[in-house]
């Protein structure tokens, strides 16, 4: 399976069988896929959306956000957990305000050094939002990658998810990340799940190392103990 095979059939999938109806798909709006993301770290999509579509009514730009007691973004915020998220959420807000005049950075790397985003989040946001052509690795692609390229050892050591990245980073299609980011997301939370992923339903199975070693139980590996 060539590079460009690998992201040009995820593209396809995520055409034909991926996800497009959901709230924060259809907006460029960094604010709004900022605040999904967020949402979604943690948290399925089926419970994210109402969560999601009641934050943005009463927060529905970032300078609202802003300008909100932190009592206000909590209480919205309950129910969904990991509050430092929302604190995060709102501290990040303020920063974009006070230095960036209100308007949301563009680049991954700028957009990484704000409270709460990490490299992987922070990519997604610019990718969506802006085209940036940079990867992402969350625990989905890190799932999707293991299986597919045969990747050993724990993804969350330091060494296996350096070697992740630059597989990510690789395997980059030259044009449409935005298209092809979200296709990993979707094979990963619907079709290579982390148990009993649906291989027969999967663009990847004839060239997948993990099922044709009948591995997939067995990778990504666990947390060594
Ligand atoms: N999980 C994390 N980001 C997501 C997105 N943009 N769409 C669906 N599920 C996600």
């Amino acid at each position: 399976l060539s590079k460009q095979d690998f992201a040009h059939r995820l593209m396809a999938w995520q055409a034909a069988h991926g996800r497009h109806d959901l709230p924060w798909q259809r907006t460029r709006d960094p604010y709004r896929v900022w605040l999904s993301e967020i949402m979604l770290q943690q948290t399925q999509v089926g419970t994210v959306i109402p969560y999601y579509l009641r934050f943005l009514e009463r927060f529905p730009q970032l300078a609202d956000l802003a300008a909100a007691p932190q009592e206000a973004v909590l209480g919205l915020w309950s129910g969904l957990g990991y509050y430092a998220r929302a604190r995060n959420l709102h501290k990040a807000a303020q920063t974009v305000m006070a230095e960036h005049g209100g308007q949301f950075p563009q680049q991954a790397e700028m957009i990484a050094r704000l409270p709460g985003i990490g490299r992987s989040t922070a990519a997604a946001i610019a990718a969506f939002c802006f085209g940036e052509r940079v990867p992402i690795l969350d625990g989905n692609v890190k799932r999707v990658l293991c299986r597919a390229f045969g990747v050993e050892g724990f993804p969350g050591e330091r060494a296996v998810e350096q070697r992740l990245w630059a597989l990510a980073e690789d395997l980059l299609p030259a044009t449409g990340v935005g298209r092809y980011i979200q296709a990993q997301m979707d094979l990963g939370a619907t079709v290579c799940t982390r148990t009993r992923p649906a291989c027969t339903r999967c663009p990847l199975a004839g060239d997948c190392m993990a099922l044709r070693d009948g591995r997939t139980a067995e990778l990504p590996a666990a947390r060594p103990r």
